[in-house]
């Protein structure tokens, strides 16, 4: 009765289990891998969103496949604030990255062909790409005092089949963002293949530095697709709004645009309120970032005294971003040392395989986690791993 596409293991793995067992009989839970902004304790300005949403013209219906101007104007003014110019004709909004990168998926890959992900990245992808019959290949980032794209490996990895490489910028979990030449070698390698850059951008504005990062929306190489939206940058997930950027050689962007816009006008799938919304909404974002970073901040000096009073966990360093990976000895899987930390601590945090890291020792930590959770699952984290070590030696 159905498709293979569809055929996933759906068995929670016992970690899932754990937790939710645990949720049932009401035990306590620290939750460190909460990303959910709107659970995270921030403020956020009630009336003026609220507010957004009551726009007169949203009696009315008016589909534009790419979105209503006034939204995509705002999206366009976004930008400038990041010193980008982007023409407004090439933006399409969408209901999520997900859903852009579905768009993306259908028009640049044919059934089996394949796309380059980051490894480790988001658990997404491979649902992503298994709904629209897409192949996903990692390549790898290697970690020396920071992260970096293994450019050889990428290399590597690209075959006939290579349609698109998928860069995250400031990328889930590892945290490091996209540098200059990093941007000038992958448009080397996708002018030389064909290729298209995927940018996924939901956490530009998270960095951990002063310095502003560039956004890939301005790219003007290799065909680039530009992604972000509300979810992160406003903290509003719930409002379900993104957009897709079209850069590029403009033969080569503009049938890009005709095609999108084919996909995007047999769903158009934005509704009204929240276009009408997301000027606000997008002004908004300055009070949620300000609160998000300080949290990051203090999030990451309180996991940094506590790691400094021992020296089996360390944290690799990190730009920005939610994230924070925490190296652990490897006495055991790293998905046995979580399910320990759940069933003896209460400590919910991801193994790295989650996010697929190549080997064990790794725990995946989110930063937005309010302080006093964070400070108490990061010592319970720590007390756990020094006792089994001294068990185990
Ligand atoms: C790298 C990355 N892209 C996209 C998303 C989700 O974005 P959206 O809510 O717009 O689908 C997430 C969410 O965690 C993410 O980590």
């Amino acid at each position: 009765m159905f498709s293979d596409r569809t055929a996933w293991n759906l068995e929670s793995n016992p970690l899932s289990k754990a937790l939710a067992d645990r949720i049932t009989s009401a035990k306590q839970v620290i939750d460190l891998t909460e990303s959910n902004p709107t659970k995270c304790g921030f403020h956020f300005a009630a009336q003026q969103i609220l507010e957004a949403l009551s726009h007169p013209a949203s009696l009315n219906y008016d589909p534009v496949p790419q979105g209503l101007l006034s939204a995509r104007n705002a999206v366009v003014d976004y930008y400038r604030s990041h010193e980008c110019a982007v023409n407004v004709n090439d933006i399409f909004l969408t209901t999520g990255t997900s859903e852009s990168y579905s768009f993306l998926f259908r028009t640049l890959c044919n059934p089996g062909d394949e796309v380059l992900i980051p490894q480790p990245g988001y658990p997404l992808f491979n649902f992503l790409a298994d709904i629209q019959d897409v192949a996903t290949a990692p390549y790898p980032l290697i970690y020396d005092y920071g992260w970096q794209i293994d450019f050889h490996a990428l290399q590597r990895a690209i075959n006939p089949r290579t349609r698109a490489i998928v860069i995250v910028n400031a990328n889930n979990p590892t945290g490091h963002f996209c540098r200059s030449d990093d941007m000038h070698h992958l448009n080397q390698i996708c002018l030389e293949g064909d290729l298209a850059i995927i940018a996924d951008e939901v956490f530009l504005d998270f960095s951990l530095g002063k310095d502003m990062l560039s956004s890939f929306a301005s790219n003007n190489k290799a065909l680039t697709f530009t992604m972000s939206g509300l979810s992160k940058i406003s903290g509003l997930p719930q409002m379900k709004v993104a957009w897709l950027i079209a850069t590029g050689p403009e033969t080569l962007k503009q049938q890009g645009v005709a095609r999108l816009e084919m996909i995007a006008d047999t769903y158009l799938s934005m509704n009204t309120p929240m276009q009408l919304a997301l000027p606000a909404l997008l002004e908004l974002r300055h009070n949620f970032q300000r609160q998000c970073i300080a949290r990051t901040r203090t999030n990451l000096a309180q996991l940094d005294r506590l790691l400094s009073t021992q020296k089996l966990c360390s944290r690799l360093n990190l730009e920005g971003g939610w994230y924070a990976v925490i190296r652990v000895p490897v006495t055991g899987g790293d998905d046995d040392l979580a399910l320990e930390l759940l069933n003896s601590r209460g400590v919910y945090v991801h193994p790295g395989h989650f996010y697929d890291f190549p080997a064990d020792g790794y725990l995946v930590v989110s930063l937005i986690t309010p302080e006093p959770a964070f400070s108490a699952g990061v010592e319970a984290l720590v007390a756990l791993v020094g006792e089994k070590f001294r068990k185990d030696s």
